[in-house]
């Protein structure tokens, strides 16, 4: 029997995110030492308590059933996270909605907002799952474009008229990913507007809240006068705590789209285990200490990639936030040829620009998972690399 995948899904590109697996698979075979700066997943661990409270409550026989929406304390947990964090008052009952993780609750929203034709605006670069899930939910994407010159922030008076009057939902992340720049009140405030003017429902990504670098402000998209009445704004526990595989996270602001999810989620989820929920109240309502030494740590990784590669004469911006580098390639490179050489010929693997939209062509996201030690070792190999292809050039 020949089973025809729906064709949607055979929309959906993953053949770049495949092919860095298998020559990373492919190197390690031949005896290359790789040091993978592909894969976003954090290597640090969370914080002891959370260990401590998710193997307590799991020795528990009676936290194994369906949790449906999610414990009250962890309602009460994110509103107290939110108001110490980001100054920013959210209603337990109405304006918050617990999620495995980001990535499922941005495929489910799309479902449950987008109609067959609707336009969603979504950043070029941005993280996949922005384009995925409109590609899912039969949905037309409009790429904004995330220039350098523009900060990385999109210019909404280029979006043609007729495209809003089409556009339901506008998805944008700040800090992002690969994209690690970070949006100023004022952009936001525009974005408010410019939502209000159209009604567009408005999807801030805030998954890396918490790693912002060299004390610049932290900023939730909710904290800005209105944000609520057109947004909302997913955060999780997978970078901030390292709980990645853990899964855990939530959306909050706008009620009724808040409503819309959960409704939605009521067809085809039962809820997070409840020990896992347990050890993310312990986290959330934290006194904070944990993440210094996490940023401080961050800070240190990208300082020492960042010195490395600028002995080779590559030089690369610093990350204001995150857990990338959004690097921009020398001349007469592609991204994809830069990128598989880099594993082919030096053994680190990152990222081509090009697998997160048209205009990650010219870069290459290095993340900063390996110890500061490891990132120098890489910046050697590549400046190697980067000396032997001059050379053959
Ligand atoms: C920008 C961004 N959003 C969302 C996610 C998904 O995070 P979660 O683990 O909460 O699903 C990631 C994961 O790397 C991410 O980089």
């Amino acid at each position: 029997m020949k089973i025809d995948v729906a064709k949607k899904i055979q929309k959906l590109s993953s053949s770049i995110f495949q092919e860095i697996v298998d020559r990373k698979l492919a190197a390690i075979h031949n005896g290359l030492d790789v040091i993978d700066l592909s894969v976003g997943s954090p290597d640090f661990q969370p914080p002891e308590f959370v260990v401590e409270t998710l193997s307590e409550y799991a020795k528990d026989p009676s936290k194994y059933g369906y949790t449906l929406r999610g414990i009250p304390e962890f309602y009460e947990a994110v509103s107290y996270f939110y108001k110490q964090r980001y100054n920013v008052d959210l209603d337990p009952s109405k304006e918050i909605l617990q999620l495995m993780g980001s990535q499922d609750g941005l495929a489910h929203l799309a479902m449950a907002i987008i109609n067959p034709g609707d336009y969603v605006l979504v950043p070029d670069p941005g993280y996949p799952i922005y384009e995925a899930s409109v590609t899912i939910a039969g949905g037309q994407v409009y790429p904004m474009r995330l220039l350098e010159e523009n900060n990385f922030l999109p210019k909404l008076d280029e979006i043609p008229l007729e495209v809003l009057q089409k556009t339901k939902m506008m998805i944008i992340s700040y800090p992002g990913n690969p994209v690690t720049a970070l949006a100023n009140r004022e952009f936001f405030e525009e974005v408010v507007e410019f939502a209000k003017l159209h009604n567009i429902l408005v999807v801030h990504d805030f998954a890396y809240s918490e790693l912002i670098f060299d004390h610049n402000p932290q900023i939730s998209f909710l904290s800005v006068p209105g944000a609520k009445e057109v947004g909302i704004e997913f955060n999780s526990l997978s970078k901030t705590f390292n709980m990645a595989g853990c899964r855990i996270a939530y959306v909050s602001g706008n009620e009724q789209a808040v409503a819309a999810l959960a409704s939605f989620k009521s067809h085809i989820d039962y809820g997070i285990f409840y020990p896992i929920q347990a050890a993310a109240v312990k986290a959330l309502t934290s006194d904070f200490s944990f993440f210094k030494s996490q940023v401080s740590e961050y800070e240190r990784r990208r300082d020492a990639l960042i010195a490395g590669l600028e002995k080779s004469g590559w030089h690369v911006a610093k990350s204001p936030a995150t857990m990338f580098v959004w690097a921009k390639i020398p001349a007469g490179f592609s991204s994809r040829r830069f990128a598989f050489e880099l594993i082919d010929r030096a053994g680190v693997a990152v990222v081509p620009g090009d697998a997160f939209g048209k205009l990650g062509e010219g870069y290459v996201r290095i993340a900063l998972v390996q110890p500061p030690e490891r990132l120098s070792e890489a910046a050697e190999r590549i400046q190697s690399y980067l000396m032997e292809a001059v050379i053959t050039k």
